[in-house]
């Protein structure tokens, strides 16, 4: 049983974050979610908040990245760390300045620097394609809901079908960059690592961890 995504719209439709990549009327621009995306893979979202506004105000479309010398992009990157993230971003902008944003999973995973998750993530954010981005907040989401006890980096693929599998309600399907953004938002604010705020959860009632009193335990990691 997929808990339900109407339950989760209603929660976030009054309690969704404010973030400087959700302020947008209409469909997003598919180079704005690329890029809140891949700062947001290894860097917090206090962090990239006003960084993720520098980037934009200095190379503003895919054509500006592509066009920019290594040296200019990395020095915009100065700080955020993971510097292998800015050189797929400025490949990848390389590659999507010819044809433009493939607006599917498969067309997307094809360009240089975009893996798994990004592909998902900007797929449903920018293109409405229903697939959930399943980052650490999700796994443990799926993990909890299920009281799959499989330990990461195991339970990969499971917790992901899993996932997945929340995209087939209808109500999911009308909303999936929403989905997976009330996905993140409820990892970070009430299905937290530590002390996870169940009594506020709008899927406490579909929660198979919460039933068991194991919430916080999952996911369970496998030894170093
Ligand atoms: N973490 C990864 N992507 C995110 C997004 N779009 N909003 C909030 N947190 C995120």
């Amino acid at each position: 049983m997929s808990p339900p995504a109407q339950d989760l719209f209603d929660w976030y439709d009054r309690h969704r974050r404010d973030l400087p990549w959700r302020n947008v009327s209409g469909r997003p621009d598919p180079y704005r979610v690329w890029l809140s995306e891949v700062m947001l893979q290894q860097t917090t979202v206090a962090a990239v908040g006003p960084r993720y506004a520098r980037f934009l105000a200095r190379f503003p479309d895919v054509a500006a990245l592509a066009a920019a010398p290594w040296e200019a992009v990395a020095e915009e990157w100065a700080g955020l760390g993971y510097y292998a993230r800015a050189r797929n971003l400025h490949a990848g902008a390389k590659a999507l300045a010819a044809g433009g944003f493939p607006r599917d999973v498969l067309g997307l995973r094809g360009i240089p620097g975009i893996g798994a998750y990004t592909a998902a993530a900007v797929a449903a954010i920018a293109f409405g394609v229903p697939v959930v981005p399943t980052d650490g907040n999700v796994e443990r989401v799926a993990a909890r809901i299920h009281a799959v006890e499989t330990p990461l980096p195991g339970a990969k693929k499971a917790l992901d079908s899993l996932a997945n599998r929340w995209m087939e309600q209808a109500a999911a399907r009308a909303r999936p960059g929403d989905f997976a953004q009330a996905l993140f938002d409820l990892g970070a604010t009430i299905c937290t690592p530590r002390r996870p705020a169940c009594a506020l959860c709008p899927w406490r009632g579909a929660c198979a961890a919460q039933a068991q009193g194991i919430a916080e335990a999952l996911p369970r990691k496998a030894p170093k």
